[in-house]
């Protein structure tokens, strides 16, 4: 039986991506609910507003089932997390280079919230080695990136950068 408890998977998703859908399939199966918490201010300079994100993580998770829902969110992590009254913090882990990133993250996050705790998911193999920047940077040189990103989120960016 699934835990009743609420996972939130907090992340800039600037697009979201296949891999983290992966994430996020994998947490439904886990928790009762999952938010998806988009970080409104981020120190990354975006291609799509935080709506533009919230909307596109909205449109792609809607084909997915589980008790999911998209949000933004702005400042500290773990006050949104105690705000929703969520318990579990979800990252996705792709490969070893990840680790130092998420551990230092994992470990201030308990130092600023005891109570909440970090889980990693590990992403499927095949999307190990997307992020979001890669997936823009193809989009912008018209690369094939159809296998990595939901069909809202390929349409956005072939609006941004059109085939020639
Ligand atoms: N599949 C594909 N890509 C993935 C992925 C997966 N499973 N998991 C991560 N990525 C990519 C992301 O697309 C992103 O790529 P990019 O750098 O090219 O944009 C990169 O890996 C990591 O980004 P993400 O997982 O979105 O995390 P982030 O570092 O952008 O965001 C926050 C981290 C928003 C959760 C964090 O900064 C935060 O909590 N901010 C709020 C303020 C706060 O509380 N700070 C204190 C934290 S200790």
């Amino acid at each position: 039986m699934k835990s009743e408890r609420t996972a939130v998977y907090a992340g800039t998703f600037d697009p979201i991506t296949n891999g983290h859908l992966d994430v996020v399939a994998r947490a439904g199966k886990m928790f009762h609910t999952v938010v998806v918490a988009i970080a409104a201010s981020t120190t990354k300079n975006t291609l799509f507003s935080v709506e533009e994100r919230v909307n596109l993580a909205r449109e792609a998770i809607s084909a997915l089932e589980g008790n999911f829902r998209v949000e933004s969110f702005d400042g500290l992590l773990v006050e949104y997390v105690r705000n929703i009254k969520g318990n579990v913090i979800i990252r996705g882990l792709r490969a070893v280079s990840d680790y130092e990133y998420e551990a230092q993250m994992a470990l201030f996050n308990r130092q600023l919230a005891e109570d909440i705790e970090t889980v990693f998911l590990m992403t499927a193999d095949k999307y190990s080695f997307i992020t979001s920047s890669i997936i823009k940077q193809v989009a912008m040189y018209h690369g094939d990136i159809s296998r990595f990103v939901p069909t809202n989120v390929l349409k956005k960016l072939n609006d941004i950068y059109p085939q020639k």
